[in-house]
């Protein structure tokens, strides 16, 4: 890590020559969850406002008529409630296919304190939002599944105040992901919203992590935000006996770097001087809590220590080689349906994971709710995570390159202390042509910039068809990743189940290679024989060949099949089979599991008990 995540953007355009308007550095505070916050969930009041009349006529103030003969043509106070988080799609059959502009209103209570400044925090909300305290604008932000904040102090009131959000979901070709998509576009404010409450001058982000091939070298750093006073921040490590003290740059800026065995022998009596760390590891998710202080603020993290590399055609987890037993799934709840966002959807979802016999698992096409994350980093489940640059965007247009950049940012400034978290994935099933590969291996150069310790990645579907039974994985932008992915859908979208056995596949690039996706759709209960389409026997017979094939691919460090549970779709049409619902599921999103969960979960079980 050469710079923090909120100094390196000047560097990037300079390095990879294509003019564009680098977005700023993050202005996201890390670990929320271990701050002094003030939860704004609920029931909020909402106007749908299709025509976005709302910015026009002011909604952002919350008017109400002055006297009996004033003109305000709306009101809150008498309109309905949607619950936050959620999406509005599935809180009110009306809005389920809506596709624009709702106003959200929070009337809530504060007390002021000194020395204390606020930030308003919200998890997510899709896709473009304005947000407005008391009548002022605080700020905009785009991108529908990562966090954003703004500091509120200002605006803020002693006693009542009144924020208002509009959230649009309409989809744009110019936007990331951009017109199409095989998701519900879910709207709304879709994750947590609350006041974080911090000193004058604060922790605003940091990073930790074991050097690359070392078992005891930490390194990383500390960023505060606001006037300093002694430039001194400290980190412990109370289990591993652990206290380091540094100095930081005139700007807050904190480099750290020590070796954890030998930090605790500074320290009289020394208990833990040469101890070695407990490594984080899908059997032993060990996290150390990580105290974090000075400027008089102090942060608390739970944080896993592990490395991850790529060694040839091997990904090493702590020096040692892992097969990678995945899953694919998206964010949607289980039974309720809708975007997840509880601890709760996170339990039941990663439960399921871990019951097909995973180590693994890959949150598609978006960065998934820090519930997830963090659940993952305490069950020992490894993550790829991925931002939603899926299919055909608009490659050429620098401000859907900045738009990519910045979410690729905050799904790194959000999730880099989680030891789980070992795959960025920049893309998924995107064309090859030029300028895709341009902006693909900007990002991949933006990623490394902000996260050396992390492997790159991307879903790729281009294969050469370099024989009757051979298929060559040759995208150019294989030479850009650590990792490659590759979505197939032999014995669905083409071919016969059957066709897997005789297939061969060979690979452009030596690296480690995950099989991002296969797999084919069944309503739960639909029954047949095995060449039937939509039938359970038939997602199994292809299960069933495409693990026998899969196993023989070279390179093959691990498998993602599509898809964890069935999930809304815009895309499915099919009356009595996909009702709008993707079924490649192998368990319906009624809990229910399909005949292919027990193939995979028998597959998972022989590689387990192989050591794999
Ligand atoms: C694609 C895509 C998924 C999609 C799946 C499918 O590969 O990446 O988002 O849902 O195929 O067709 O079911």
């Amino acid at each position: 890590m050469r710079h923090s995540l909120l100094k390196c953007c000047l560097l990037v355009p300079l390095l990879a020559g294509w003019a564009h308007a680098v977005p700023g550095p993050s202005t996201l505070i890390a670990n929320v969850s271990g701050r002094a916050t003030v939860n704004l969930d609920g029931a909020w009041r909402t106007i749908v406002d299709p025509f976005d009349n709302g910015k026009a006529r002011g909604f952002f103030r919350n008017e109400r008529p002055r006297d009996k003969s004033d003109l305000v043509e709306y009101s809150f106070d008498a309109s309905p409630v949607l619950n936050v988080p959620g999406d509005w799609n599935t809180q009110r059959e009306q809005l389920m296919f809506y596709e624009g502009p709702v106003w959200y209103r929070r009337e809530f209570t504060y007390h002021k304190r000194a020395n204390t400044r606020v930030f308003v925090y919200f998890g997510a909300a899709n896709y473009q939002t304005a947000v407005y305290l008391n009548g002022e604008k605080l700020g905009e932000h785009e991108g529908g599944f990562t966090p954003f904040n703004f500091e509120a102090t200002s605006s803020l009131r002693d006693g009542d105040n009144c924020l208002v959000v509009e959230v649009i979901n309409t989809r744009r070709a110019d936007a990331v992901p951009a017109l199409r998509f095989d998701w519900w576009n879910y709207g709304g404010i879709t994750r947590d919203v609350s006041l974080v409450e911090v000193p004058g001058t604060f922790i605003q982000d940091y990073f930790l992590q074991l050097e690359r091939g070392s078992s005891h070298q930490i390194s990383g750093w500390v960023q505060f935000n606001g006037p300093l006073t002694r430039h001194e921040v400290t980190i412990q490590i109370p289990e591993a006996g652990v206290e380091i003290k540094t100095l930081t740059t005139a700007s807050g800026f904190a480099r750290l770097g020590f070796d954890a065995s030998q930090a605790a022998c500074g320290r009289k009596p020394a208990p833990k001087c040469g101890a070695p760390l407990k490594l984080w590891s899908p059997e032993s998710p060990n996290l150390y809590r990580v105290i974090i202080s000075g400027e008089g603020d102090t942060v608390v993290d739970q944080i896993g220590f592990r490395t991850i590399e790529v060694q040839g055609s091997r990904i090493l987890l702590n020096g040692k080689p892992i097969f990678l037993r995945g899953i694919s799934m998206h964010e949607e709840a289980p039974f309720r349906e809708g975007r997840a966002f509880s601890p709760e959807d996170a339990q039941t979802l990663l439960g399921w994971v871990k019951d097909l016999g995973c180590n693994f698992v890959r949150f598609a096409h978006y960065p998934h709710n820090e519930n997830e994350v963090r659940l993952a980093d305490r069950m020992g489940l490894l993550v790829w995570s991925e931002i939603p640059v899926y299919w055909d965007i608009d490659w050429s247009n620098p401000a859907t390159l900045a738009n990519a950049e910045a979410q690729l940012r905050d799904m790194i400034a959000r999730d880099h202390n989680r030891a789980a978290v070992i795959l960025w994935s920049l893309s998924n099933e995107t064309p090859v042509k030029p300028e895709r590969l341009t902006f693909l291996k900007q990002l991949a150069q933006y990623a490394r910039e902000f996260d050396s310790t992390r492997l790159i990645t991307s879903a790729m579907n281009h294969v050469d068809d370099t024989g009757p039974n051979e298929r060559t994985i040759s995208d150019p932008l294989g030479e850009a990743l650590d990792v490659l992915g590759l979505n197939e859908y032999l014995g669905w979208y083409g071919g016969r189940p059957e066709d897997a056995d005789q297939m061969q596949w060979k690979l452009k690039w030596d690296k480690p290679l995950i099989v991002s996706e296969f797999g084919g759709g069944a309503p739960y209960g639909h029954h047949g024989d095995a060449d039937e389409r939509w039938t359970e026997e038939y997602q199994e017979n292809l299960f069933q060949h495409q693990l026998g094939m899969v196993e023989l691919m070279p390179n093959l460090a691990g498998l993602t099949p599509w898809v964890l549970m069935d999930f809304r779709s815009p895309a499915r049409m099919l009356p009595a089979v996909q009702d709008y619902h993707n079924r490649k599921g192998l368990i319906s999103n009624r809990g229910q599991r399909k005949l292919a969960f027990y193939t995979l979960q028998k597959f998972y079980k022989k590689l387990a008990d192989a050591g794999k």
